[in-house]
């Protein structure tokens, strides 16, 4: 496993429970994966490193959690090398790594999607922006830690966002070019898939939570917490996002050499009944991952495997009816500046607690105190028969957690509910 955040903690936590896993190791991991798999310190986007490791133990499969390193073409280097990797190649992850290309390919594939227009130069951007009402949103072009966006209510806030980006470069290469979109009103549905080129599958739809404050206020983030199943994405939506999006994107990417094996992530908003994209990742969602995951009923490993081998068409993915919730407990701070190293205390000693799991996303060791190390610290999931319930057992396995500082939302799921 290649990360080392609550979305990684997830994958190893279900991979760990494959009884065709006899050995599993985390580059680099943190304190809570560390418990169920050998963390090396190796750094996810040290490719070379990655590979020789990999080599090395002789590694049977290789997953990948975080876009950085597909975006920098691990998928080809181990693919070269003849390792098996769970992730789609450099090209494909284009998706994802960039905004413009991902735009193309929606109105090549007709795919619905916020009606946008992509700048380079300052003043031209300014001056579109003068011409369109408000809100607006601005997106830096490339990665930016889900934190590239800005959704403005105002001409001069989403000059500042511009400027920001393009002058200030507040979010280096990834924002030399930014994306003007149109602001779509509705509600937000994460579907995932797996693909193998040619088959797709979806998972479990999920609504992430991703501004920093309750009621969805504030800065947004990499994500403050999400539920599973979503009931807004009733088998008629999923159905829809399936047509209206996945399949196209897939065939899309094919089309122009790129095939793409993986998970693809689709963000979507749904107004009328429509799903517009508001962006495609190229890896498994976090927090997504940690609401759906608990809900495969299917081996991990087997259906990874069907995926690499290409041969996902013969595989039947099953899902418990259970519902699931993810509350993430961050940093004061978060997403802006934060401190580090602060002790954890009160985690239950087992991982699992009943029905709920404490996913570790940045934590470390230091000596044998368990301190923070990131901007999202945990994510407590809740698996139970209902949403409701799932939501009360989460919060009530937090409680007694505590780090100085610790923040968060007491509204995950609320909307569902
Ligand atoms: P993204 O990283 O592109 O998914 O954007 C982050 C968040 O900004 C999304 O989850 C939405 O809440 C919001 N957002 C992005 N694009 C739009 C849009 N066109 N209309 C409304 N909200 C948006
Ligand atoms: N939950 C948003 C993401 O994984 O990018």
């Amino acid at each position: 496993m290649i990360g080392s955040g609550g979305r990684e903690h997830a994958l190893v936590w279900k991979l760990a429970q494959s009884p065709r896993v006899t050995k599993l190791f985390c580059a680099p991991g943190n304190a809570g994966i560390s418990q169920q798999a050998t963390c090396v310190p190796i750094a996810a986007d040290d490719l070379p490193g990655l590979q020789k490791f990999a080599e090395d133990e002789q590694v049977d499969l290789t997953v990948v959690g975080p876009e950085a390193p597909l975006a920098l073409g691990i998928a080809d280097l181990f693919r070269r090398h003849k390792l098996k990797v769970f992730g789609p190649t450099k090209n494909a992850a284009r998706i994802e790594s960039s905004k413009a290309f991902a735009k193309d390919l929606m109105i090549r594939q007709r795919i619905p999607t916020a009606e946008s227009r992509t700048f380079e130069q300052i003043s031209p951007a300014l001056e579109y922006l003068e011409s369109r009402s408000m809100p607006i949103v601005v997106k830096a072009d490339g990665l930016a830690q889900g934190k590239g966006v800005v959704v403005a209510q105002t001409h001069e806030e989403a000059k500042d966002a511009v400027k920001n980006m393009l002058e200030r470069h507040a979010f280096g290469e990834a924002g030399q070019r930014v994306i003007i979109e149109e602001y779509i009103q509705g509600e937000e549905v994460t579907l995932m898939a797996f693909a193998d080129g040619k088959t797709v599958v979806p998972m479990l739809a999920a609504q992430d939570h991703k501004r920093i404050g309750e009621g969805d206020t504030g800065l947004n983030t990499g994500g403050m917490g999400a539920y599973a199943p979503a009931p807004l994405a009733t088998p008629a939506l999923r159905y829809t996002i399936m047509r209206e999006v996945m399949y196209p994107a897939i065939e899309g990417l094919s089309r122009v050499g790129s095939p793409f094996f993986g998970v693809l992530y689709a963000g979507v908003m749904v107004k009328d009944g429509i799903p517009y994209v508001l962006e495609f990742n190229a890896r498994f969602g976090d927090p997504e991952t940690q609401v759906v995951l608990p809900l495969l009923k299917t081996d991990l490993v087997d259906v990874l495997e069907a995926v690499v081998e290409h041969r996902l068409e013969q595989l039947s993915i099953e899902w418990s009816e259970d519902s699931a919730v993810c509350v993430v407990m961050s940093s004061s701070g978060y997403p802006g500046k934060y401190s580090t190293g602060l002790p954890i205390s009160g985690i239950p000693d087992s991982l699992v607690t009943g029905g709920s799991t404490v996913f570790h996303a940045g934590t470390a060791w230091k000596g044998d105190q368990l301190v923070t190390s990131g901007g999202r610290v945990l994510g407590v999931t809740a698996v139970s028969m209902n949403l409701a319930q799932a939501q009360r057992e989460a919060y009530e396995a937090l409680a007694s957690i505590r780090f100085d500082g610790q923040y968060f939302r007491r509204d995950i799921a609320n909307r569902a509910l």
